[in-house]
């Protein structure tokens, strides 16, 4: 009988469309460590890290992978893998180390040297400009919480575009609006560790605006191709209960609906439009609402929410999603939900949708290598092997999906979990920086180029 994973590979391989690019994702403050040298400012990761309490393991990302030195070992693995597409992100506290003002060459060196070999290798770049590493500087005047920020992103995404814009292919201004108000505005879980609540969500539309503006200066340094990377997540009610599915609504709509209605139809749910109040200009989402070629999907799982008891903070709270395996971070899997994400995403805009990309997928499984050095993930293979299944029914029911990013190529710094929850193709041995492959690196290389030789 025939091996089933061979089988649910091969159909794979015959029902992903050709063209279809498959990737890996990274970010700058999770990989690239260096984080004073060649006059990189601080970020609010460093400062939050810095306090105790906020990372599990009390580690940073000083050191991370030391990907800032090692980026030719890192860009040789990557072609080993050959995945052609390699999403990555600018650290903007190396750029403009206090987050406005002259820009520091050696900052911008360090990527310019990066897209060069990456683009010797046959990679396609996806450039970030923004995954989280805000420059402290600019969280001493409020961040996100000023609009002054916007203009700041803006020309520094203008800045990057004039040096990069003529290698790097995909562009992405800010990386998962949602979570950085949400989890950095509104409860102090990430960076910068406020506990504003709904107050939060101006740094939400300050983000969108900064996404709007930044496009903006990227098309007119000629960039073709400017996306996002938007996470997103059914939600679902905890029950038929209305209290249940009335707070589900509520946290769809901060989670999902401010970012997806803004960036594609150009308004606000009208409560969410009412909690912003004079936060929003005229002429805002005009601004936010740019033509894309590309939306991007961050997905890893669903979330279950029911009403809260009536003396509680905040009116929602998170249920388990029950009767799935999880990963080992608790997380569970659920493919399924990303299929049905991606078939509603255009009947619940009532609109069109532009070409979608996922952007990031992955897990958490956290095994080592065994004593002959193999690290036998073979969870992690039935992860990505379940999402690119759930992509190509999806791509069969009508929906076009142009790619999959696997986060992430390397074990890193996995936010307030520090080192202790492993996303990566290839294992990192963060004491002495070795990088092994893991047999989930060997199976998506596998799929890869069984899918490129179908042509
Ligand atoms: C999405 C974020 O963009 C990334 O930085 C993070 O590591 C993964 N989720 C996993 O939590």
């Amino acid at each position: 009988m025939q091996d089933p994973d061979v089988t649910a590979d091969a159909e794979l391989v015959r029902r992903l469309p050709s063209g279809f690019r498959f990737g890996t994702s990274t970010a700058s403050y999770q990989i690239e460590g260096a984080t004073e040298v060649d006059g990189r400012g601080p970020s609010v990761w460093d400062t939050f890290t810095a306090q105790p309490g906020h990372v599990i393991d009390g580690s940073s990302g000083a050191r991370a992978c030391d990907h800032y030195h090692r980026y030719p070992e890192d860009v040789a693995l990557m072609r080993r893998l050959g995945a052609p597409g390699y999403r990555f992100s600018i650290a903007w506290p190396r750029v403009q180390p206090s987050g406005r003002g002259p820009v520091n060459a050696a900052g911008l060196d360090f990527y310019d040297r990066l897209v060069d070999e990456l683009c010797a290798a046959g990679i396609r770049p996806m450039a970030t400009l923004f995954h989280w590493d805000l420059p402290q500087a600019l969280e001493d005047d409020g961040g996100w919480l000023n609009r002054g920020t916007v203009d700041h992103f803006a020309e520094y995404a203008a800045a990057v575009a004039q040096r990069l814009g003529d290698r790097v292919a995909d562009w992405v201004p800010v990386n998962e609006p949602n979570v950085v108000t949400l989890m950095g505005y509104a409860v102090p879980l990430h960076a910068p560790g406020r506990s504003l609540m709904f107050d939060a969500l101006v740094a939400g539309h300050h983000q969108l605006l900064a996404h709007g503006r930044a496009a903006i200066a990227l098309r007119a340094a000629g960039a073709v191709s400017v996306g996002c990377a938007n996470n997103h997540a059914p939600i679902w009610p905890a029950s038929d209960d209305p209290a249940d599915v009335g707070a589900a609504k509520l946290f769809d709509m901060v989670w999902n609906a401010q970012y997806l209605d803004a960036m594609l139809l150009g308004r606000y749910p009208d409560d969410l439009r009412a909690l912003l109040g004079d936060a929003v200009h005229d002429g805002d989402l005009a601004t936010i609402r740019q033509p894309l070629d590309f939306y991007g999907v961050n997905y890893y799982n669903p979330m279950r929410i029911g009403a809260a008891a009536e003396d509680a903070e905040l009116s929602f709270e998170f249920r388990e999603v029950l009767g799935h395996p999880v990963t080992d971070f608790g997380w569970p899997v659920v493919p399924e939900a990303l299929r049905e994400w991606l078939i509603l995403l255009r009947a619940r805009l009532r609109a069109a949708v532009p070409p979608i990309v996922v952007t990031e997928s992955g897990c958490a499984y956290n095994m080592g290598p065994d004593t002959d050095g193999v690290v036998d993930d073979a969870p992690r293979i039935a992860y990505h092997r379940a999402h690119l299944r759930a992509i190509a029914e999806a791509v069969e029911r009508g929906v076009d999906v142009r790619g999959y990013y696997a986060w992430s190529l390397l074990d890193n710094f996995e936010w307030a979990e520090g080192y202790t929850q492993r996303f990566g193709l290839v294992h990192v041995d963060f004491e002495t920086q070795v990088r092994t492959p893991k047999r989930s690196f060997d199976w998506y290389a596998a799929l890869i180029a069984a899918h490129r030789d179908r042509g």
